[in-house]
């Protein structure tokens, strides 16, 4: 078989194709199916490429560190939804576009405002921006592709503005205030001080624009799974933030500082995760489907962005809580390393992301709201690019495993006392 499947593949030229296909077509004889769909092309796309042997994640050509280096979220914004960096002017009008839309619909935000404070804030994500709909009575219409673009920035503009509102229980959060940044307004919905020192604003931003894109993630795929049925941005969204919520995707941010404070002092970092291996227990913030190698995204953030805040020469002050954290990732990350590189397996972005955010004084349960406050740039960009490609909905096979075809026996009295009722 494996001369035959050899031989199939013998036309393919490029060697990374080939092992692709190879793989796959091994797993289908083996197992019959793609568990997970490891692996399978599902879209051809043009905004994000990771080079997972390599450790590189690119957007639109540009590896991310120097994005992260180099840009604002603005930035990003422009590059991934149009496909290229902006220039000075573009970028400005980009920004006094996302702050003149950011506002919400007087009668959004008094739904948010009532909304139960123990309602997780990724679900009242999505459901918020379900509402939003309601302002846009045309959202059936997917093809005018200048008003998706108004919408996809729409969007954009008014998802701080729903955490904002929420946490803070106030309708009119914001509103009227200016801003020199969006992301300076992202960090003002969390920590209104800090917002205002400049050295906190660039660390917040490096943060955003790591999470903005990342090929076929699940929360990304749930976009274009929707999107393929042509339902609106709205509901593609929401799917994304739901999908974004759960620990195996971006929930794992929360859990990985959970897991820290749990653990307590590096001391017990070694027995802790010796028994999570014993119990088969995934470590969080470990791993990934794709990186056979650190995640760059994750080695910007231990290398540059962590320094900044825990490293000798640093400009922001944290206490010492957040400094005994930070040396039970590292003794995490050494014993992992030791353990685990074997398998492949690193610390991932959201290993690394909790201990900033923590230090900014923004509760665990909004982690994952901010990796959605970067990741909608790339959610929007995939929706749009969708709406112009040559559609098919997304409708997989699966391998049924359940009951033969089986038939209601009825009970002949039964049968003749429902008849004479009939009549
Ligand atoms: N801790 C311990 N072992 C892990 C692990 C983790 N976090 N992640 C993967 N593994 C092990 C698995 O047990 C498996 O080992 P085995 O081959 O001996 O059975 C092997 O690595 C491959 O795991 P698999 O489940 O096939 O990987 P995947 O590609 O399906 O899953 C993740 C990828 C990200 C879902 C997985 O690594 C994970 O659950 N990580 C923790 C959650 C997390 O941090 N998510 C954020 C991702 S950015």
């Amino acid at each position: 078989m494996k001369t035959r499947v050899d031989e199939l593949l013998s036309d393919v030229k490029d060697p990374e194709l080939k092992e692709k296909y190879r793989y796959l077509i091994l797993t289908l004889l083996e197992k019959g199916y793609f568990p997970g769909l490891e692996g399978v092309p599902v879209i051809k796309s043009g905004i994000s490429h990771i080079d997972g042997e390599n450790g590189l994640l690119t957007y639109r050509g540009y590896p991310v560190q120097e994005l992260a280096e180099y840009c604002t979220y603005e930035d990003i914004c422009y590059l991934l939804i149009y496909g290229d960096l902006p220039l000075l002017k573009e970028r400005v009008q980009l920004r006094n576009e996302l702050f003149t839309k950011k506002d919400l619909p007087a009668s959004v935000s008094k739904v948010i405002v009532e909304m139960d404070d123990n309602l997780h804030p990724m679900y009242m994500l999505s459901s918020s921006v379900l509402l939003l709909q309601a302002e846009d009575q045309e959202c059936a219409c997917v093809n005018d592709y200048m008003l998706n673009y108004r919408r996809g920035l729409n969007l954009i503009a008014k998802l701080p503005s729903i955490l904002g509102v929420f946490r803070n229980k106030d309708a009119d959060f914001a509103a009227g205030k200016e801003f020199d940044s969006f992301a300076q307004y992202c960090l003002y919905v969390f920590n209104p001080e800090l917002a205002f020192d400049k050295n906190w604003v660039n660390v917040f931003e490096k943060i955003l624009i790591l999470h903005a894109d990342h090929t076929m993630n699940n929360s990304t795929f749930s976009v274009r799974a929707v999107a393929s049925s042509l339902a609106s941005i709205y509901a593609s969204i929401a799917s994304a933030i739901n999908s974004l919520s759960g620990p195996l995707h971006g929930g794992a941010n929360e859990r990985a500082i959970k897991m820290f404070e749990e653990i307590g002092s590096p001391d017990n970092v070694e027995s802790y995760i010796e028994e999570k291996l014993a119990r088969k227990e995934r470590i969080m913030g470990i791993g990934h489907r794709i990186y056979k190698t650190y995640d760059p995204r994750s080695l910007y953030m231990k290398n540059k962005i962590l320094p900044m805040v825990f490293g000798e020469d640093s400009i922001i002050e944290v206490d010492e809580e957040m400094v005994n954290l930070y040396e039970i990732a590292r003794k995490i990350e050494q014993v992992v390393l030791e353990k685990l590189s074997g398998k492949k397996l690193y610390p991932n972005v959201d290993f690394w992301s909790g201990l900033i955010l923590k230090a900014i004084g923004i509760e665990p349960e909004y982690f994952t709201t901010i990796f959605a406050l970067g990741r909608i740039l790339g959610w929007v960009s995939h929706w749009i690019e969708h709406m112009k490609i040559r559609n098919k909905i997304f409708r997989p096979e699966q391998l049924y495993n359940g009951i033969g075809t089986r038939h209601i026996i009825l009970d002949a009295e039964e049968e003749s006392a429902t008849t004479n009722n009939g009549i």
